[in-house]
């Protein structure tokens, strides 16, 4: 008899294909994330789970299921799982470390760019016919060529955006590491944030860390929400102490701080880090063969 396994949402036709040639697969099929009694409900008679960042899983959802031997996430970040409690009742955690890296390093010039050279703001204008010809003063950007990029989280992704600084002419710098945070924070023209998120890294970027910025500092988010403060963001940003924010990430997703969505030097983007169809079909593939490794009585790839 093949081992169950509950998939919380459609993935790539390849992946979901191997899964379903070694698993039977309870797949949740919704437009909406499943339901938390519903997940609870389903995963009782589960061995396996593939769940996404928008599942929250603790010890109570693993007590639901008495058969269940992994938590394969579909995401390198795993705030959204108690790993502790996970763990301590003898369930594996996997995640998909490695594979997003590059498409998340993209995203992350795309939103500096887009910040740095007003793009988004450009092409509102011209949506609204706002746009009355090329004038030389006109929605003048800030050039990167020369400047620093202060990276606050030396992990892979991290890494992979300062590898492509020299292309832009930019000097990467990491903290704790080149540097404090406080001197990175001070001397950085562009601020990039690479940590994991949950309880040791909330709201590193706060009211003090903002003012310790220049006034002229771009700051992008491509990690996790709970990392920057958004309310002392709105505050910064309404008291001109940095120039502008490109963010991928929130701290209450899908919902965005009412006042970012009004702010032209605000870059808003819906959680895209990992969002090209190369990577998440490769993020997908590594979940299942995560659960078919465990579920065949092998190591798991990629344990968190
Ligand atoms: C991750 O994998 O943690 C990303 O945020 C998903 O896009």
């Amino acid at each position: 008899m093949k081992p169950k396994v509950l998939l919380t949402r459609r993935i790539p036709s390849a992946a979901f294909t191997r899964l379903d040639a070694a698993c039977d697969v309870d797949l949740h099929d919704g437009p909406n994330a499943i339901d938390p009694a519903e997940l609870k409900r389903r995963l009782a008679d589960k061995q396996g789970l593939i769940c996404l960042l928008t599942e929250r899983i603790d010890g109570a959802v693993v007590d639901a299921a008495p058969a269940l031997k992994i938590v394969a996430n579909v995401a390198v970040g795993y705030d959204n799982i108690d790993v502790p409690s996970v763990k301590s009742r003898g369930v594996i955690v996997t995640n998909t470390p490695d594979v997003l890296t590059e498409a998340t390093a993209e995203l992350t010039w795309a939103l500096l760019l887009t910040l740095a050279r007003r793009v988004a703001e450009g092409d509102r204008l011209i949506r609204r016919g706002g746009w009355t010809g090329w004038a030389l003063d006109f929605m003048l950007g800030t050039e990167l060529r020369g400047k620093q990029l202060g990276i606050i989280g030396r992990g892979r992704i991290g890494r992979a955006v300062a590898a492509k600084a020299p292309a832009f002419g930019m000097t990467a710098v990491f903290a704790k590491h080149d540097m404090s945070l406080d001197e990175l924070l001070v001397s950085s023209d562009v601020i990039s944030l690479h940590t994991p998120g949950g309880p040791a890294t909330r709201h590193t970027i706060n009211r003090r860390t903002l003012a310790r910025m220049k006034r002229s500092a771009l700051l992008v988010n491509t990690a996790r929400g709970s990392v920057v403060d958004e309310d002392a963001l709105v505050w910064a940003l309404n008291e001109r102490l940095i120039s502008g924010a490109a963010l991928d990430v929130y701290e209450k997703e899908p919902s965005v701080h009412a006042a970012l969505m009004t702010m032209e030097n605000v870059v808003l983007a819906p959680h895209l880090g990992s969002a090209t169809r190369e990577t998440r079909t490769a993020m997908a593939d590594l979940a299942v063969r995560n659960v078919i490794a465990v579920l065949s009585g092998e190591p798991p790839l990629t344990p968190v």
